[in-house]
Formats: C-alpha cells, structure tokens, sequence
C-alpha cells in the first residue's frame, strides 16, 4: 500500500523515509518511544496489542485506516482534528510538534506504520 508523502524502504515497514523532512523514522526506536519516553508517553493514553492506558483510542492497526498525513498531524497538532468518535472538543494530547525531536517524530510515525 502506497502511502502519500512516504516511500517504504527495503526493510519493508520498519524504515519509513519522509522527504520532507528528509528524516529516516525507526519503527524499533518508535515503539520505544510510545511505550517508555517520558514526554511521549503515549502508552499512558493509548492502547496497543492490548496493553496501555484508557484516555485515547487503541491505535491497533491505526496506519490502514488513516492516512499518513493524519496520522503525522494527530501527534504534531492533535487539536487539528479530532478521532472520529471522540466525545471532547479539546484534545488532551499534547502539540507534540513543540516536544519531540524531528527524528523522534518520524520514529513514532514509522511505529505507527508498522501497525497497518
Ligand atoms: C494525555 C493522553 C494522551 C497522550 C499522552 C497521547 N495521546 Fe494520542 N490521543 C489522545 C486522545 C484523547 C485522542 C483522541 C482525540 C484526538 O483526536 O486528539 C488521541 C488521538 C491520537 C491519534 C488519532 C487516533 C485516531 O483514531 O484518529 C493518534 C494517531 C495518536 N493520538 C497518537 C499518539 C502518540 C504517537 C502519542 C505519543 C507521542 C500520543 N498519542 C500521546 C490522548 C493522548
């Protein structure tokens, strides 16, 4: 499946390479980051496989029904535009866009991609 904005590398769907920001996201380093960064904490809101917190939605297979520019603007901007379903108007996600490196967003995406 062809994702727009995103070329999958060899390694299949552990490399995703953003050309815009010319950045190589690792889904290892990724998973990493969702279950155990401290500012990330995303496991603490999200559920995946089962396991992680209540807040938000389970992100189990999230990469097949949201395209990768949703998913890049969720993390980066989640007031932008809510889950579908989401009974809030304000997100309780923090602008990961002003706490998270670059890279560590594009880890998180190609996580977030191996997840389809
Ligand atoms: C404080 C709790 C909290 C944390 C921490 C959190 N999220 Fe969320 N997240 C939410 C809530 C609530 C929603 C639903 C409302 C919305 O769309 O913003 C959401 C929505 C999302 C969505 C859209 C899901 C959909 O079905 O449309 C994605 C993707 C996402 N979060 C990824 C992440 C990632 C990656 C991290 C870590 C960098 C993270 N979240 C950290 C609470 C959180």
């Amino acid at each position: 499946m062809a994702f727009p904005g995103f070329a999958i590398g060899e390694l299949g769907r552990n490399l995703v390479v953003n050309p815009s920001l010319e950045l190589t996201g690792d889904a290892g380093r990724g998973r990493k980051l969702f279950a155990t960064h401290e500012i990330a904490a995303c496991s603490r809101c999200h559920k995946i496989d089962g396991s992680g917190g209540d807040i938000g939605p389970a992100l189990d297979g999230i990469a097949s029904r949201k395209p990768s520019d949703y998913l890049r603007e969720s993390i980066i901007d989640p007031q932008a535009t809510m889950a579908e379903g989401y009974p809030v108007e304000v997100s309780p996600m923090p602008p990961y866009g002003v706490l998270l490196s670059q890279q560590e967003i594009s880890d998180l995406l190609a996580y977030l991609h191996s997840l389809d």
